[in-house]
């Protein structure tokens, strides 16, 4: 499986990726919970996404980046991420935060944010809370350690695509690339894989191929 830039043009998935698209579901007072899959496509050996927002067939490519004269330039790094995070230490949990990759899912802001609970991650509930907020991040901005194992702590994810919608927002959010798929540019470089990556799928990103948020408002 593999995810191939082409150069002003879309996202070439090959190896048959499953594809689908997911909601983001929120709780009784608004916060964002879990995921809900509402559409699972025909599993494709070979498929291409749009990468410029504007094909009428999203999330597949129709050809309009040409029509449009796209231009994809990659402006990220071989890493996905910058290499100077936020690190917040707390009793049991270390959390690193890559802020430039958010893309606005919003699950660390429950019960007082996912900062505050690593700093309090001594409290079971607290931790509990902290490991599911991190875990639901899908662009891998947030990632925690275990200081007492030293392990990092990641979902298991099926190697997968989820295209990100946030209906009660009214936000179409990225792709979702999940697993550790290859991605690479179109020159062939191979970015850093990660279990989570986003991709943008607006054509806005400051962070191409990546996801910078710049989506919201769309
Ligand atoms: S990348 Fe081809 S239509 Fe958007």
């Amino acid at each position: 499986m593999k995810i191939q830039v082409s150069k002003n043009g879309p996202y070439i998935v090959t190896g048959g990726v499953p594809l689908m698209v997911m909601e983001i579901s929120h709780d009784d007072e608004g916060n964002c919970h879990g995921w809900q899959k509402v559409r699972e496509y025909p599993l494709q050996e070979r498929y291409a996404l749009c990468r410029c927002g504007r094909s009428k067939d999203r999330p597949f490519c129709d050809g309009t980046h040409a029509a449009i004269r796209f231009d994809g330039t990659e402006t990220a790094g071989d890493e996905p991420y910058l290499l100077d995070p936020a690190v917040i230490r707390g009793p049991e949990l270390e959390l690193t935060d890559y802020k430039e990759l958010c893309v606005h899912a919003r699950f660390c802001l429950r019960a007082g944010g996912i900062w505050n609970l690593t700093q309090r991650s001594d409290i079971p509930d607290a931790r509990k809370t902290a490991i599911d907020e991190a875990c639901n991040c899908p662009s891998g901005r947030l990632v925690l350690r275990d200081h007492r194992t030293g392990e990092t702590i990641e979902p298991v994810l099926e190697r997968s695509i989820v295209v990100i919608e946030n209906p009660a927002r009214g936000e179409h959010g990225p792709l979702w690339v999940r697993g550790g798929i290859p991605v690479l540019s179109a020159d062939g470089r191979p970015y850093t894989a990660r279990n989570r990556v986003t991709l943008c799928r607006c054509g806005r990103s400051s962070n191409k191929p990546f996801c910078d948020g710049s989506h919201i408002g769309d």
